[in-house]
């Protein structure tokens, strides 16, 4: 039986470093070596595992049964209404207040040839859990490869139809958790294409809009100052981003989504999935409140969430990403967090 609190690491010879808790699945650190072999902790969090337990529980966890926001938290699903918790303002929000990412994960270490270390992690939910139809049995692998690639892998299956959307929500600092905000980060993402929010609605609003001339243009390398001091209507309504970009040729094989770059510390991340969409989430809510690692304030903007996944609301969106899991079949979902 794993515990809550129950802490394993994966390690390679390169000096990466990753760690989590049972509890959500959290990462709670990922130590990552620049070129100069200065090593740094790149995901916002807490130094202590009792601080991560009774703090965001979102950071670094897996975050379901569907994540992102379903608008008034309502679906249908084979001519029937369902009807979830409306836990962020109008909508449902990373499947509740009692979602994946506050579940005891059970930890299993696994040998699999590709990863210098990896761990498997399992969690049935029952039929009706959180509102949702189906017991659902779902199994994420954590892998770490000599490449410095963190590899999440998602594999589910249920015993009803159902909807699904699964995704992990660190904050990256490639300077390091508590070294100052993204905002001097450099971001590129493979995406022409994103999906307005709304105000009024709180999410997206079924557009699907091109990023071309706006300041959601990150198809080439920018600071992402750029776009959060940009007079902007999109960025004024969540100061910041919040939103999720539509990845280049989706075809369900593994595609660069975004790259992420520090000049200061020379750190790079790429982040590869097999989903059609990223949430690219700047933290506008931190507010320097909370305490994290080195003692430091958790402040706006201290880091930068890249949450592979289908888009916001596409259970009640036909031409957004099938969310929809039938019986017996398997969601499959790949995310690749490659240090560089
Ligand atoms: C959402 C944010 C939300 C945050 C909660 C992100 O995935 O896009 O709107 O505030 O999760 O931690």
């Amino acid at each position: 039986m794993t515990n809550a609190a129950d802490v394993f690491t994966l390690k390679n010879s390169k000096g990466v470093e990753v760690t989590f808790i049972a509890r959500g699945g959290q990462i709670t650190s990922i130590k990552v070596p620049n070129a100069k072999g200065e090593v740094a902790d790149v995901v916002i969090g807490y130094d202590t595992v009792e601080e991560a337990l009774a703090g965001d529980a979102y950071y670094g966890a897996i975050c379901g049964r569907y994540a992102n926001r379903i608008v008034k938290g309502e679906f249908e699903l084979n001519g029937q209404s369902y009807q979830l918790e409306t836990n962020n303002g109008p909508n449902h929000l990373h499947g509740g207040t009692d979602g994946f990412n506050l579940r005891t994960w059970e930890v299993e270490q696994v040998e699999l040839p590709q990863f210098a270390q990896a761990c498997q992690l399992t969690l049935v939910s029952p039929d009706g859990d959180q509102g949702y139809p189906g017991e659902l049995t779902t199994i994420v692998t954590y892998g770490l490869t000599e490449d410095n690639e963190l590899v999440i892998e998602y594999d589910a299956v249920a015993d009803k139809d159902t909807i699904i959307n699964l995704t992990s929500h660190a904050y990256f600092n490639l300077d390091g958790a508590g070294a100052g905000t993204i905002a001097e980060h450099e971001l590129t993402l493979n995406a022409d294409k994103f999906t307005p929010i709304d105000g009024e609605i709180g999410t997206v609003t079924g557009e699907i809009a091109e990023v071309k001339d706006t300041s959601m243009d990150f198809t080439a390398a920018k600071k992402i100052k750029e776009a959060l001091q940009a007079d902007c209507p999109q960025v004024k309504l969540v100061d910041g981003i919040d939103h999720n970009f539509v990845i280049n040729g989706y075809d369900g094989s593994l595609k660069l989504a975004a790259r992420l770059e520090s000049p200061l510390s020379g750190r790079c991340m790429e982040v590869y999935t097999d989903q059609p969409g990223v949430q690219v989430y700047t933290a506008s809510h931190f507010d320097g409140s909370e305490t994290g690692k080195q003692g430091r304030p958790i402040e706006k903007w201290a880091g930068l969430a890249l949450e592979t996944q289908i888009f916001p609301d596409s259970p009640n969106k036909a031409h957004f990403p099938e969310a929809t899991l039938k019986a017996e079949e398997h969601y499959r979902h790949t995310c690749v967090y490659k240090f560089i």
